[in-house]
């Protein structure tokens, strides 16, 4: 993949905006994710969230999901605590019914004036997640889903994961970009010497790639079964691995590529969704994919042993970043001094496609 230079020489020419990045809105002009497909049953609606605007997604008993603002426009109820009859969603409280457009009908409830019409937002579903696109709506259709071609591809098995973190969405970025943290991860996978091999960067992408070296400790189970090589002496396989970690406004990818092995060994992709209104919430989905090994059923075997240790990997990531927004409050503001390139590059992309918050506006 190529930087545009004419881009990358803009970037690097100007000044970093004066911004508290930790304040910096995500863009709602994308499509995000807000739920697994699994979480939610035909005849079924789930309440979700989007920085701090609810929303109910609904599964009809037959068509397809619609999503709607989850609040009864009659006394603010979650229309997700009601039940879905037919094409509609009906209130819990006094059973007024919306239909996907958000218009509302009234069984048996004599009605003044008309409730108004709630808010409808485009929803789609696509490989297990269901997306909500809040934005300017005209670029709805412009604008593409995410593509997730591994998680169809056999020869790869896919994790689904998620939890809510609790931080800006930023720092996530920046804990899965910044692969200097192996320190973190040393009781799990032993010493690993990171080597940072160049960044490409343009207006909507940040991409670092590393190699590694294990220095000290064993290799775990799990990474033998990731690379298919059982490997005994990390000095032999130093610097063999590439990981490419890219931020392709708003999501992230990882992947990681071996000698001798022609497609990815692993490739994650992951979404950080707001759920407050000040957005210091997220919420996680991830889609890990895994490339089978030469015995194919091996993977299957050792599936509960990879979602062992990639949890414990994200535990320990989670529990920083929440440490890092924990400072970020009682500071009142970000005190870091952060200064890795790759860093510096990703909070500017952040700033720069992000929306600034009310208080930098004011
Ligand atoms: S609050 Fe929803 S119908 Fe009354
Ligand atoms: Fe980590």
């Amino acid at each position: 993949m190529t930087g545009n230079t004419s881009e990358t020489a803009a970037l690097d020419g100007a000044a970093l905006p004066q911004q508290d990045i930790r304040r910096v809105r995500s863009n709602p002009d994308f499509w995000y994710p807000v739920a697994w497909s699994r979480e939610l049953r035909r005849g079924k609606a789930i309440g979700v969230r989007y920085a701090g605007q609810p929303i109910v997604v609904v599964r009809p008993d037959a068509g397809a999901i619609f999503a709607l603002d989850d609040v009864c426009p009659h006394r603010q109820i979650p229309l997700s605590k009601g039940e879905v009859c037919g094409d509609f969603v009906r209130c819990a409280y006094h059973g007024l019914k919306y239909s996907r457009r958000g218009q509302c009908f009234s069984p048996g409830m004599k009605l003044e004036k008309e409730p108004p019409r709630l808010r409808t937002w485009p929803c789609r579903e696509k490989d297990g997640l269901i997306f909500v696109f809040m934005g300017d709506l005209e670029k709805s259709d412009s604008v593409p889903l995410p593509d997730f071609p591994r998680a169809r591809d056999p020869h790869y098995r896919t994790r689904r994961f998620g939890k809510v973190v609790q931080c800006h969405y930023s720092f996530m970025h920046e804990n899965l970009m910044d692969m200097n943290h192996q320190v973190l991860h040393s009781r799990l996978v032993g010493s690993m010497k990171p080597r940072f091999l160049g960044m490409e960067r343009g207006k909507d992408f940040v991409e670092a790639r590393y190699t590694f070296a294990r220095t000290a400790g064993r290799q775990p189970l799990s990474e033998a079964l990731i690379y298919g090589q059982r490997r005994k002496d990390g000095r032999d396989f130093a610097y063999r691995d590439v990981m490419t970690i890219r931020t392709q406004y708003p999501y992230q990818t990882l992947r990681i590529e071996t000698e001798g092995i022609d497609e990815p060994v692993m490739e994650l992709w992951i979404a950080y969704v707001p759920q407050d209104r000040e957005e210091f919430i997220n919420r996680v989905f991830g889609l890990l994919s895994i490339r089978r090994l030469k015995i194919p059923f091996l993977l299957d075997l050792a599936w509960p042993l990879l979602i062992a240790f990639t949890e414990r990997v994200f535990t320990e990531d989670r529990e920083i970043v929440e440490l890092e927004q924990q400072a970020w409050r009682e500071q009142d503001g970000d005190r870091n001094q952060e200064v890795f390139p790759v860093i510096m590059a990703l909070r500017q992309l952040l700033i720069q496609n992000g929306m600034p918050s009310q208080k930098d506006v004011g």
